[in-house]
């Protein structure tokens, strides 16, 4: 294999980038955003490492999510809190009903390049380059808009600091504190089947935590009952801006891409000769890779030995995202490669990228119950191979929202237009994502009662 460095993707065949017309501006900004602080550090990219090599064990679970494409326009202190707040209740959901240790990331402070399947688009025979996430180029349909701008970048990156800055505040000022887990059941959720179940979980919750206290366990002998860890990612795709981030650590001596703790390669990047696969592979962060239905096992064999050489667990994170008709066919042939190699990976379903629909009236969507089939055989699949449902990823947000169809709120196709907000993909809304985690927390019980009727079966 050559040599790795920060830049030696540049000398391989590259997709999904932009093309600027400016390259002396971007010469300039990516020499700029090199001298900016990390944004997050070696140290804690290497402990969240340390917390998947736990998922990759069996020993907890894996929750992600949050916007699909995060917008300069939203950047707002209110969704940063409420996309926080819905994935806390879906983590103490999961921590309390399905008794398993979650290790929480976001889709946030980072989220901001899109890959598209067509590079142009075409609006009334005006035909300009399609819109790739705010940290290349606007959404209005305009050739302004949409000519990419390197500035971008760095508006990525101070709104990404700024994010962060307010993340770090919530998960260890306070916020998080578990006596606040009512507090965390706001608004519309409050009034939907799911906000009653976990107000319901809420008060057990609370009850557990007076006991708790009574016997000299509080946030002041246990720190994990007022703060909590919380983790940043994103698609590592605008390679500019990733390399830009990417510095020595000087304890190991390794890089580390500081824009996130961890970040992952889409289905439309994963070329094995590709430039992000090489450009992934130098840096020490754990990564994911997702997995659509078109990957072959030997394929997915290669990439493994390309990005994580040394099978080291906690390194890789296998985000499969092969739609509710195809999980079935595509799903078990994969994990049973992985098994039968001893390749130490994180399984992640990621139950929204297979499950788009356009909706009759014109809205990409994505049905609920298809989000929920994906998952129920994401978690059987994993149940008949003895392998561990390790996670899973998914595109939501704290907002009222009406983008995927169904759910409590019975959301329908004519209901799509009330509130349909994304910048890019479909999310499920704060009532879908906590019933989701409801689902999720019912099969994480049942995985954990088949491993301990295994273990005494075996003793
Ligand atoms: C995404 O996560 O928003 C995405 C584009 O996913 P995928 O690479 O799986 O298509
Ligand atoms: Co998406």
């Amino acid at each position: 294999m050559t040599k790795w460095a920060p830049d030696s993707w540049r000398a391989r065949p590259v997709v999904q980038q932009p093309v600027y017309p400016d390259a002396i501006t971007l010469s300039r900004v990516e020499e700029q955003l090199a001298g900016f602080p990390p944004l997050v550090f070696a140290g804690e990219a290497r402990l969240l490492k340390a917390r998947l090599a736990d998922v990759a064990a069996g020993k907890s679970f894996l929750l992600q999510g949050g916007d699909c494409a995060e917008s300069f326009a939203e950047f707002r202190a209110d969704n940063i809190r409420d996309t926080f707040r819905v994935l806390l209740q879906m983590a103490v959901v999961l921590t309390f009903a399905g008794s398993c240790h979650v290790v929480k990331i976001g889709r946030m402070a980072g989220q901001f390049a899109k890959p598209r399947s067509d590079a142009n688009e075409t609006q009334n025979g005006v035909e300009l380059p399609s819109y790739r996430g705010d940290i290349v180029n606007g959404i209005d349909f305009s050739a302004e808009a949409r000519r990419p701008d390197p500035n971008r970048l760095l508006t990525a990156y101070s709104q990404a600091a700024a994010t962060l800055n307010l993340l770090r505040a919530f998960a260890q000022g306070g916020y998080a504190d578990l006596n606040r887990v009512h507090r965390w059941n706001l608004g519309f959720v409050e009034r939907s089947p799911a906000g009653e179940r976990y107000r319901d979980l809420a008060d057990r919750i609370a009850e557990a935590l007076a006991f708790m206290e009574a016997s000299g366990l509080t946030g002041a002998t246990t720190p994990a009952v007022n703060r909590t860890e919380f983790y940043t990612s994103h698609e590592a795709l605008l390679l500019f801006f990733e390399q830009a981030m990417t510095r020595v650590d000087s304890t190991s001596g390794d890089c580390y891409d500081t824009s996130a703790h961890m970040v992952w390669i889409g289905d439309r990047t994963r070329q094995i000769d590709g430039a992000h696969v090489e450009f992934a592979r130098g840096i020490a962060n754990p990564l994911g890779v997702k997995i659509g239905p078109s990957m072959p096992v030997p394929d997915l064999l290669k990439l493994i030995d390309v990005l994580n050489p040394a099978n080291e667990p906690g390194r890789l994170t296998l985000i499969a995202r092969m739609g509710s008709d195809k999980i079935g066919d595509k799903l078990p042939p994969l994990i049973r490669a992985l098994k039968r190699e001893g390749r130490a990976v994180v399984w992640s379903c990621d139950p929204m990228h297979g499950n788009t629909i356009k909706s009759s009236t014109g809205y990409k969507t994505r049905p609920f119950d298809r989000i929920l089939s994906e998952v129920r055989r994401f978690f059987e699949i994993h149940q008949t191979e003895g392998t561990h449902a390790g996670g899973i990823h998914v595109e939501m947000t704290g907002q009222d929202v009406t983008e995927c169809l169904g759910g409590a709120q019975e959301i329908t196709e004519s209901g799509l237009a009330d509130r349909y907000h994304t910048h890019c993909d479909p999310r499920l809304n704060a009532s879908q994502s906590l019933e989701l985690a409801f689902l999720i927390a019912a099969a994480l019980r049942k995985q954990k009662n088949g491993q301990a009727a295994q273990l005494a079966a075996a003793s």
